[in-house]
């Protein structure tokens, strides 16, 4: 019995050690299974937006494959759109001691706070996806992601083309994404500076849908309620778009055809509604971020130098561009 004593101890040790390594510290983060092993495995504190359209489930998964493939450990988590989860979250990072941090905020204000104290634990931040409107940019070490005025702009110049030499008024209505949200800010900007240049361009109604499609078909069917006229759709992703299209349809109109439809992001449902000509445009956001993502970290942890702004590239779609490409669209 006292010879077997050592391997129990050694057992119940093990246990202890295994449990308290997989604790998410109560704060609803989720560890990925990392492939490298050891105490020189990274680990990445991740908090995500949530899982309001189809771009955030590919950015959601391009993040989680590419941590597995790069052998970092990833802790995963949700702030289902609540600005007060993502800080939760990121206080719980610190008290993990991960070595670098991550996140996509879902307002651009009222950060500074957290990120001070990210800042005093010396855990460097990177900026994914959407940006802060934080001073001080001494807070992270760069922002990775799309261009968002220059998408709203593509759009607008689509729609300047579209009715070049006409002089009727043009209608439009636009489903802004979250309110406050970086995305939203400034694809309005980009899309009102360009169509400002000819007074024949009215935005009759402007509202948030949330980026979701529930909320896109909701405010699409009431902005049809209040307005008879409607001659295009801006939505400021697809998701709100594919909602508003059930709302056009099901208000007997023609999607494409009777009322002109913007997007951004080129998913594969947006991308197959272009296809089918219920939407007219589509200014791509890419959500492949994960392999730059996980580049930046690695660097971020060998005390490397970022450059303060990584862009992404993008395009944008036709309706012939998208039956091109829509077999072979990943996302
Ligand atoms: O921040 C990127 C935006 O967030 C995408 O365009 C939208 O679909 C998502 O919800």
């Amino acid at each position: 019995m006292f010879k077997k004593l050592p391997a129990i101890l050694a057992a119940g040790l093990m246990a202890a050690v295994l449990t308290a390594c997989g604790s998410s510290g109560g704060t609803g983060t989720t560890g990925a299974t990392s492939e490298a092993g050891g105490s020189d495995t990274i680990t990445l504190g991740f908090s995500q937006v949530g899982a309001e359209s189809g771009w955030r489930t590919a950015n959601t998964k391009s993040v989680q494959e590419a941590a597995k493939e790069a052998g970092i450990d990833l802790k995963f988590s949700d702030a289902q759109q609540k600005q007060e989860n993502q800080i939760k979250a990121i206080r719980s990072f610190i008290q993990q001691k991960v070595d670098v941090i991550a996140f996509s905020p879902v307002v651009e204000s009222g950060w500074d706070t957290v990120l001070k104290e990210v800042k005093d634990a010396k855990i460097p931040v990177i900026l994914t996806d959407r940006a802060v409107d934080s001073t001080d940019t001494s807070l992270y070490q760069t922002f990775i992601g799309s261009d968002f005025v220059l998408e709203g702009k593509k759009s607008g110049e689509w729609l300047v083309k579209e009715y070049e030499g006409k002089s009727e008024p043009v209608n439009i209505v636009e489903l802004q994404g979250t309110t406050g949200s970086a995305p939203a800010n400034d694809r309005k900007k980009g899309f009102g500076e360009v169509i400002a240049a000819d007074p024949k361009f009215k935005v009759i109604a402007s509202q948030t849908g949330d980026f979701t499609r529930a909320k896109g078909k909701e405010v699409m069917e009431a902005f049809l309620k209040a307005h008879k006229d409607i001659d295009v759709l801006f939505a400021h992703n697809d998701d709100m778009g594919l909602g508003a299209i059930e709302a056009i349809e099901g208000a007997g109109l023609k999607p494409g055809t009777d009322i002109k439809i913007i997007t951004i992001d080129a998913v594969k449902d947006g991308m197959q509604a272009l296809a089918d000509g219920k939407i007219n445009f589509i200014a791509e956001c890419s959500p492949l971020l994960g392999p730059q993502l996980m580049d930046l970290v690695k660097k971020a942890v060998k005390g490397e130098q970022l450059e303060k702004r990584v862009l992404t590239e993008e395009t944008t779609f036709t309706p012939e561009q998208a039956k091109a490409v829509l077999a072979d669209r990943k996302y």
